[in-house]
């Protein structure tokens, strides 16, 4: 479907030519009303004109759209915005674009040159978006951008008053971002490059040529839609390339030890690792850039760093040999268990009994009562926590900083809901990755000898990389990113302030997730939620939505914690399905901060009678039909309607299980198809198979056979069946 604006409100400073020109043609031809701003000014900020602004809107009105002029500086924003308001009744996006030059070398930059380019490009960005604000906050709809420059982001000789500005409105939009998010009021930052009257000085006449600015516009087009949740964003754009930008980190290196002072011979020491970016990081907020940072207060003062910081990190050459350790059998565990660990564990993972269909996973006593698919984490967990981990020959580790990176189960039947299961674990591999070491541990777990489920934990080991291994591994279960569009179903669930609290019963007794101290030591500023609760949380959501909470359809699910929860946080699971496969992502929706990626789950049969399939009746043959059909409906519905005089119901299954539901209706009106569950009343019901249903349609099979055969089922009205023939005869053709 086409981007279009139409009903929405725009204003465009600068308008009068250059990029605000091409911006302003372009929402007016997708049906917004635009504001055209513009001083009409010298490229210096000197003059005033409406010339440039008026010749824009009347060519806007030429081609049929909505424009009107406005002739302020951006620097009387309120003024600025009460004019939209008069012209349009509101305002749901705002250009930031107006701007002037006034390059000098450095030395030679007077007052009046810092001032003024601070005056139009910052000041004026921030008074418009000022003025604008409330309105939009109070509508919950709101596009802002900033322009910036890539002379801000790298630096260009000749231009330090106007780069300040431009990377200034950087970290204006980011803030703005954080304060707008809750409120739909979105704020992004682009770099164009384009030729204009601006460039036109400094790039060579056919490069001004060819740079055109209508290359710039998509993007901004696409930022100010409200289908687009880019928020905070930074885009370089020219030449219809565009390309995002972000903050990058190096590993770093702490230069200070335990009752010793910080010394600028240490940092001189450490000059090559502070500013290597080998494994660098890219903090995406001012949460992740502190968090790291405050870890090393308590590392410091535990003593962790407390080598000379010349000598390498904790665990040395000596310590990892992955020639041992590959391959090495953890001896194998027990796990006994009564339908209570099952309901604890659905507990733990935000059950509920406020949800009739949760209740088969609550209690024992219901007809259905079944053990969640992701319980079968529990007693592989229990085979590693029983102290395996610190036995491995040619692994030695620091097990208070290893950290859960990313988990993979699969299961080949549903689980018991109580009984003996015993868990094998083997070191799969161990990689190396510069900064720590991975290692794969594969566990299989079998109830009376048969294998129930397969796990595989990805187990970050920080600080003991660099011990000369291998990277990657062909045994690891690989993260995959969800598809690039607006996912399928998102579920919102609350964790309670106790959820982690109630979870650790299910076994996993980490400290870290209890006790505010010891979560402090590890650089949180509270204790934080099991990953694998999380896990619980988003591989539910998928088995309602997609797999009508039936666990036999559970097949498999791998997920990649990417930060961390805390209690009482909103976890929002977003899900794309495609075939049996659901790709997920779960964010925190407080902070929009994604803590699963690379996530799907794998279902048996996920084609079954799930509401979305229903609805989507994905790939199903019949659609096309059923559409044509309806069709021939459009065309001849009223003497059809005199001749049949019936309501016919259809159930199409595939797999056993209703897919999809159709109605064809011809006795009101001039009759009419529609999709979905029946509505008022329906005089006959067919069930049939998708593909039988095209075996009758093409006259391989007709009608009476299915059904003596059993492949056709008829309730209601049988009698009406005959009069089917009216309907499906011309169809053999399709
Ligand atoms: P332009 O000079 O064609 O357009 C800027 C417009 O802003 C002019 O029509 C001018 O009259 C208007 N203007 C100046 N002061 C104003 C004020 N106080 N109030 C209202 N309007 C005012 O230049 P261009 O290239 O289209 O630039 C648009 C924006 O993109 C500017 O912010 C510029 O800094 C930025 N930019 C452009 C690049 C390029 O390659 N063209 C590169 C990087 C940034």
């Amino acid at each position: 479907m086409s981007l279009s604006f139409e009903g929405r409100v725009v204003l465009v400073t600068g308008a009068g030519g250059g990029l605000g020109k091409e911006y302003a043609l372009a929402f007016a031809q997708r049906g917004a009303s635009v504001v055209v701003n513009d001083l009409g000014a010298d490229t210096k900020g000197g003059g005033k004109s409406s010339a440039a602004a008026d010749k824009v809107v009347e060519e806007i009105r030429a081609k049929g759209g909505k424009a009107v002029a406005n002739y302020d500086s951006v620097e009387d924003g309120e003024k600025l915005i009460q004019s939209v308001l008069d012209a349009f009744g509101r305002i749901d996006v705002v250009v930031n674009n107006a701007g002037i030059l006034r390059d000098r070398s450095f030395a030679r930059t007077s007052d009046l040159d810092w001032d003024l380019i601070q005056r139009v490009h910052l000041r004026g960005s921030f008074l418009v978006t000022r003025a604008a604000w409330n309105h939009m906050k109070n509508q919950k709809f709101g596009r802002i951008i900033m322009t910036a420059s890539a002379a801000g982001i790298y630096g260009n000789f000749g231009q330090a008053n106007y780069s300040a500005a431009k990377l200034g409105l950087v970290g204006l939009a980011n803030t703005l971002a954080i304060e707008g998010h809750k409120y739909n009021v979105y704020c992004n930052t682009i770099a164009p490059v384009a030729g204009s009257r601006l460039t036109e000085t400094v790039m060579p006449p056919d490069l001004v040529a060819a740079l055109k600015a209508e290359y710039v516009a998509p993007l901004v087009l696409w930022l100010c839609h409200e289908q687009c949740q880019e928020n905070g964003g930074l885009f370089e754009v020219g030449a219809g390339w565009i390309g995002k930008l972000r903050w990058e980190r190096t590993q770093g290196c702490t230069v200070r030890r335990k009752n010793q002072p910080a010394t600028p011979e240490a940092v001189r020491d450490q000059w090559d690792k502070i500013c290597d970016f080998t494994d660098a990081t890219k903090p995406a907020n001012t949460q992740e850039s502190l968090q790291s940072i405050v870890t090393v207060l308590s590392q410091v003062e535990s003593g962790e760093i407390n080598m000379n910081p010349t000598t390498a990190p904790a665990a040395s050459v000596s310590e990892i040999n992955p020639a041992n350790a590959v391959g090495y059998k953890i001896p194998p565990s027990t796990f006994d268990f009564t339908h209570t660990q099952c309901i604890l564990y659905a507990l733990g993972v935000g059950m509920s009994t406020k949800d009739p269909d949760h209740l088969r996973f609550l209690y024992e006593g219901h007809s259905d009562f079944s053990c969640l698919p992701t319980f079968a984490v529990i007693p592989s967990m229990a085979a590693m926590m029983d102290g395996g981990l610190g036995a491995i020959p040619g692994l030695s580790i620091d097990l208070t900083r290893i950290l859960h990176g990313e988990q993979y189960l699969e299961l080949y039947r549903p689980l018991p809901t109580s009984g003996k299961l015993v868990s094998e674990a083997t070191i799969a591999d161990v990689l190396d990755k510069g900064s720590g070491a991975v290692l794969l541990l594969d566990v299989n777990t079998y109830s009376g000898g048969e294998l129930v489920c397969f796990n595989q934990f990805t187990v970050f080991a920080v600080g003991a990389g660099g011990f000369g291994g291998r990277r990657t591994s062909e045994k690891a279960k690989a993260p995959l990113p969800p598809p690039k569009r607006a996912p399928d179903a998102v579920v919102v669930d609350a964790t309670t302030r106790d959820q982690a609290a109630l979870y650790r019963l299910s076994g996993d007794w980490n400290p870290l997730h209890i006790d505010p101290s010891f979560a402090a030591m590890a650089g949180f500023e509270a204790p934080i939620l099991h990953g694998l609760c999380s896990f619980g949380f988003a591989a539910r959501h998928v088995l309602k939505r997609f797999a009508d909470n039936d666990p036999s359809r559970f097949k498999a699910i791998k997920v990649r914690f990417a930060k961390p929860v805390l209690p009482g946080q909103s976890l929002q699971t977003e899900m794309w399905k495609e075939g049996d496969r659901v790709y997920i992502q779960c964010k925190v929706k407080e902070t929009d901060a994604v803590v699963l990626a690379g996530a799907y789950v794998d279902l048996h049969g996920a084609s079954g009678a799930s509401p979305e399939s229903l609805t989507q009746g994905d790939g199903l043959q019949s659609d096309l039909v059923f559409a044509e059909i309806g069709r021939r409906v459009k065309d001849t519905g009223s003497e059809l309607v005199k001749k049949v005089n019936a309501v016919f119901g259809w159930e199409i299954t595939k797999d056993g299980k209703t897919a999809a539901q159709w109605t064809i209706d011809l006795k009101n009106g001039s009759g009419s198809v529609q999709k979905g569950p029946f509505s008022g009343k329906v005089d006959v019901t067919f069930t049939v198979a998708d593909e039988v249903f095209m075996e009758v349609v093409q006259g391989k099979i007709n009608p009476q056979k299915a059904f003596f055969s059993g492949k056709l089922k008829v309730r209601g009205n049988v009698m009406l069946s005959q009069k089917l023939e009216v309907i499906l005869k011309d169809y053999a053709k399709l």
